[in-house]
């Protein structure tokens, strides 16, 4: 064990480390205790008699398992409080796992389709954001389009998100991945450029390393969320390394979803060997069991994390956040802090 006594010091040091949390699915932290209590507020049946059995569904062999379910579940989400009542719950978890900062996805196609109105869906984040900026944590809001719908979907949706511009920072694109290539998207993140917002997007996920090329060539992201597919491409490494672009990582929902065997398998460490700038993230903390610790600590565990590798994980993910480099340098300066004292 490099650097730590035991595993409970790790723990203890990753739980007291500074971290921003980049790839966070806001309708992935709905818990299902939170799914019940919505459903009867807003007068909803659920295809689910109780907390427990909602837990036994969550047993997914791939992304589209997971998705099925996860649609499922965000339709208990109706008014401003609800959208409000969900990022609360959320900012509280992160709070309590050390997070500074926070890049937040949300889904605004899951909810309009439903006849849930914009101003709702991004009224409500916004005010638990705005909240949670009085109690020292910073965010940033990015909203996806999902890919399995069509481009001209996603072209209303950032018509309908247009009055709203001044609360989102960032466009990414997520959903089921295979099958629906970023290229599928050129036209509408062009028109998300234009207008200034920063573009991410999903992508070698389970789709294959020329999905990842494209996210880079056609989308010109700013990030790759998750990415692990890239690492069979030694060319697109190189490009990703030298165009210092970060991947936001999630590896409870990499071995929940089958993307790897087991968490020894990760390929985590060797993308930080290659010099990619990784990160650890959630992404769907309520279905994939853990938040950010719980993720830091399950993937140190098991590859057997240095305390070098875990502090490059933490500035990775400032380095890697929208934040301006004035407040990146302070939140490093807290890193190297926290990590003196330790
Ligand atoms: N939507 C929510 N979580 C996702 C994931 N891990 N991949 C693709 N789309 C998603
Ligand atoms: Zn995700």
């Amino acid at each position: 064990m490099t650097g730590f006594a035991s595993r409970a010091a790790r723990a203890a040091f990753i739980a007291g480390l500074p971290k921003a949390e980049l790839h966070l699915h806001i309708e992935g932290s709905l818990e299902p205790e939170m799914m019940f209590a919505l459903a009867k507020r807003n007068g909803i049946s659920l295809a689910f008699d109780s907390v427990d059995a909602i837990r036994a569904a969550y047993d997914f062999a791939k992304l589209q398992d997971f998705l099925d379910i996860y649609y499922q579940g965000m339709a208990v989400l109706l008014t401003e409080q609800d959208f409000f009542d969900l990022t609360s719950a959320y900012l509280n978890r992160a709070a309590a796992d050390g997070v500074r900062h926070v890049e937040i996805f949300f889904d605004p196609q899951g909810h309009t389709a439903r006849g849930v109105p914009m101003a709702n869906v991004v009224g409500g984040i916004a005010r638990a954001l705005a909240e949670a900026q009085e109690r020292g944590i910073t965010s940033r809001l990015i909203m996806c389009f999902l890919r399995h719908l069509s481009e001209a979907a996603a072209e209303t949706t950032l018509d309908e998100a247009l009055p709203y511009l001044s609360l989102i920072h960032g466009v990414g694109l997520d959903s089921s991945e295979v099958g629906h290539p970023p290229a599928k998207f050129a036209r509408v993140f062009a028109r998300a450029r234009s207008l200034g917002l920063k573009i991410v997007a999903h992508a070698g996920e389970e789709g294959p390393p020329d999905y990842v090329w494209q996210a880079l060539d056609v989308l010109q992201v700013d990030r790759i969320d998750h990415g692990n597919r890239a690492l069979e491409d030694d060319a697109l490494v190189q490009r990703i390394v030298s165009d210092g672009l970060t991947l936001t990582v999630c590896p409870l929902s990499n071995l929940k979803l089958c993307v790897v065997n087991d968490l020894a398998g990760h390929p985590l460490r060797r993308m930080l060997q290659a010099g990619l700038k990784a990160t650890v993230n959630s992404d769907d903390p309520a279905y994939f069991g853990g938040y950010v610790n719980a993720n830091f600590v399950a993937v140190a565990d098991a590859l057997d994390l240095t305390r070098d590798e875990i502090i490059m994980l933490a500035r990775n993910s400032f380095i890697g956040s929208f934040l301006p480099l004035a407040e990146q340098a302070a939140h490093l300066g807290a890193i190297d802090s926290f990590a003196a004292t330790y």
